[in-house]
């Protein structure tokens, strides 16, 4: 692996060193690091899980749901021999679904194949189903101390402003980006050196506003913040209605829910409310009002209850997709994001049951 104690910025021509970097950056990581529960473990599974997750989804939204998940399928086994859909059920919140669809047949593959082994290496690691070139070398390096660095997209950013370089996504910058990035690795402790990268970024070189007093290698950073960074994505907008009917039988509480389509192109096979034209329900009277927002787009979501002519509409728009849930069993459904979220608000959601080895299956009816 080439190393270079003197890294040359590709504009000012300037050299910053490396050594230096490293030992500020790996300083400042163990005494402000997170507390975050997969820095608790070197488990390959718990760590693989974890970089899952926290692709495209920020910290703060992953914590519990990877509690949770934990409990439901604490090991790669676990994992490997559950349905899909409660696979599905437990990612529900998290959104990009595939992720959990990858993760579920990576470890059906690696107990097949593997002896239920996570290989160690970033190459190996990325033959399998959704690891990817930056989650491949976060947990080589992290479990296996596997010298290889990575470059995400907080990383990135951290570069591009130490080394003063502009920003372009063709693949030789982004090569050069890698082998610099490479080049900076702390290749005696890769784990920690890029996790600190990636704590940096997520906690002080922020893509606003920087916190560039705070930062622990701000003496050799070329731009001070002065850099400019990625546009911030333009939101659309979107209106959305549903039903929310329920029903007692006897001191049962039922819930009318939908399942999406196998053929949608998001979500497919989920479950959620029953969706109503938003066109004819501009003036109704909501139950429930809110906002939630998948990738870029902002949805303006409201919540009817239910009435006879709205169940009609329903009935007519989903026919045989609309089915009677009990309460109790919708945290077994996987359900998308925006109906755990209306089912939480209106308290009609509980905690997943935990899973316990040799316990009978929850049945889904
Ligand atoms: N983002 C993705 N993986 C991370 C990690 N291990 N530490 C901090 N931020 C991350």
């Amino acid at each position: 692996m080439p190393r270079a104690e003197n890294i040359k910025s590709a504009d000012s021509g300037e050299s910053l060193d490396a050594a230096g970097f490293r030992r500020d950056l790996r300083k400042w990581y163990k005494a402000n690091a997170r507390e975050l529960p997969w820095r608790e473990s070197q488990d390959p599974y718990r760590i693989w899980l974890s970089e899952i997750m926290l692709q495209q989804t920020r910290v703060a939204t992953v914590i519990d749901r990877y509690k949770e998940f934990l409990q439901r399928f604490p090991t790669l086994v676990a994992l490997a021999l559950a349905r899909e859909e409660d696979v599905l059920a437990a990612w529900s919140g998290l959104g990009y679904y595939h992720r959990a669809r990858s993760l579920h047949r990576a470890a059906q593959f690696v107990m097949r194949e593997c002896n239920a082994q996570l290989p160690e290496t970033a190459a190996e690691l990325r033959s399998l189903p959704g690891i990817g070139e930056y989650t491949a070398p976060a947990i080589a390096s992290i479990c296996f101390n596997e010298p290889v660095a990575l470059v995400d997209g907080n990383v990135e950013r951290v570069l591009l402003r130490v080394l003063s370089l502009g920003e372009n996504k063709r693949s030789p910058a982004m090569k050069r980006l890698h082998e610099q990035a490479t080049m900076l690795l702390d290749v005696r402790n890769p784990g920690t050196h890029n996790q600190a990268m990636m704590e940096l970024g997520a906690t002080i070189c922020l893509p606003r506003n920087p916190k560039c007093s705070e930062c622990p290698v701000q003496k050799y950073c070329k731009t001070q913040g002065e850099h400019e960074t990625t546009a911030r994505k333009t939101m659309r907008s979107q209106e959305s209605v549903y039903l929310l009917a329920t029903r007692k039988k006897g001191t049962v509480t039922e819930v009318l829910m939908m399942k999406r389509g196998a053929e949608e192109s998001q979500m497919a096979g989920m479950w959620e409310l029953p969706s109503l034209p938003p066109e004819l329900f501009r003036n109704s009277e909501v139950l429930l009002g809110l906002r939630h927002s998948i990738t870029n787009t902002n949805y303006y979501v409201r919540v009817l209850a239910s009435k006879p002519a709205l169940m009609e509409i329903a009935k007519n728009e989903h026919g045989d997709a609309l089915v009677w849930k009990r309460q109790k069993m919708l945290n077994t459904l996987p359900l998308t994001g925006l109906a755990r979220k209306v089912l939480q608000r209106m308290d009609l959601l509980h905690r997943p049951p935990v899973h316990l080895p040799g316990n009978d299956r929850q049945q889904i009816e």
